[in-house]
């Protein structure tokens, strides 16, 4: 375990700090430790500049897959890495971009932290499950139905390797599961089922939904991912862990919930739904995650809605 010292503070890096999980996770950071140098690594493809409005740190706007580390980082070296920059829409299908960008961004960082020592926390996803029936653990065999998933699978492939071959160098993987909250609206298409159907609701539209609204979803709210990123810091060991609720809710119940807090009825609207690699049901089993990290989510779907909706709409 690694000894948490201001010294481990001075220096943070976030890469893909523009983006919405990113965002989040720098301006709790600046927070947290005010006395700290943050820089975001960032080329801006999906983040928006908006979400860092509050930052008073430096941006850096590169690309992270075609730039050396050394050259990056010559001026102030990170005692802290946290590696989120990825393609974040599932539905790109240019396999040769999305596995260069997402792989070769990670692994250039991983070489640079392997070869500073300086601890690294990065961002798997629970798509890499693919298609499945119960909760998912951290020992299910990877079935990526797309290849956003794949390239996250192939993340973990290259991480395990390094943890295997250097114990001592401290690596974290995180899988997220559906994530929701404040400075996701960037993401257009990518954004959180939960904001979309907010915005329709809001202007009176009925929610439209997969049918039959019964497939089931752990959506976790964003404070909680940022809390377990930072808390992976403090892990006994290096590892790979699940980063969910650790409950799926369905669709319905969903829609439910935004009718409660926003305060209207509108009936869900269903259709067919047209993606074959669609995920039917995703519940993180948090155990590990709990042992090694201290994780315990505090918000339920309920909460998370409310404290969420309260921010998009006061
Ligand atoms: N939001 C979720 O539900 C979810 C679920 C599972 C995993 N994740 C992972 O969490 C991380 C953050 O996701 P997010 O939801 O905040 O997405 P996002 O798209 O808002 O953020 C990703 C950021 O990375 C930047 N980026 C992309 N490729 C880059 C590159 N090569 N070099 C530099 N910057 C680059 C983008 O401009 C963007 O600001 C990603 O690694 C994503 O795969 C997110």
């Amino acid at each position: 375990m690694i000894n948490i010292t201001n010294n481990l503070w001075e220096n943070i890096v976030v890469t893909g700090g523009a983006g919405f999980i990113g965002s989040n996770l720098v301006l709790e950071l600046q927070r947290r430790f005010p006395k700290s140098h943050i820089d975001v690594v960032d080329d801006f493809r999906s983040g928006d500049f908006a979400n860092l409005e509050d930052f008073r740190g430096d941006v850096q706007a590169f690309d992270v897959s075609r730039i050396d580390m050394a050259d990056l980082f010559y001026n102030r070296p990170p005692t802290v890495m946290f590696h989120l920059a990825s393609i974040t829409d599932t539905t790109v299908t240019d396999d040769k971009l999305m596995l260069h960008d997402n792989v070769e961004g990670f692994r250039g960082i991983l070489d640079y932290c392997i070869e500073n020592n300086v601890p690294l926390v990065y961002a798997s996803s629970a798509a890499t499950y693919g298609i499945g029936e119960g909760r998912m653990s951290e020992d299910n065999t990877p079935a990526p139905a797309n290849v956003y998933a794949f390239s996250k699978t192939i993340l973990d492939n290259v991480a395990r390797k390094a943890m295997k071959d250097i114990p001592e160098q401290h690596i974290v993987g995180l899988k997220f599961f559906n994530v929701y909250g404040p400075r996701e609206g960037h993401k257009k298409i990518a954004s959180s089922m939960i904001y979309h159907l907010s915005r329709m609701m809001k202007e009176g539209k009925r929610p439209r939904i997969f049918a039959p609204g019964d497939q089931k979803r752990d959506f976790v709210y964003v404070r909680d991912v940022v809390d377990a990123i930072i808390a992976a810091l403090g892990a006994e060991e290096s590892g790979i862990y699940n980063v969910g609720s650790g409950r799926a809710r369905s669709f319905n119940e969903l829609c439910a919930i935004l009718n409660d807090v926003l305060g209207i009825d509108l009936a869900p609207e269903y259709f067919e739904c047209p993606y074959p690699f669609y995920q039917p049901f995703t519940e993180a089993d948090l155990t590990r995650a709990k042992a090694a990290l201290g994780y315990e989510p505090k918000y339920s779907l309920e909460d998370g809605v409310a404290d969420y909706m309260k921010f998009l709409y006061g």
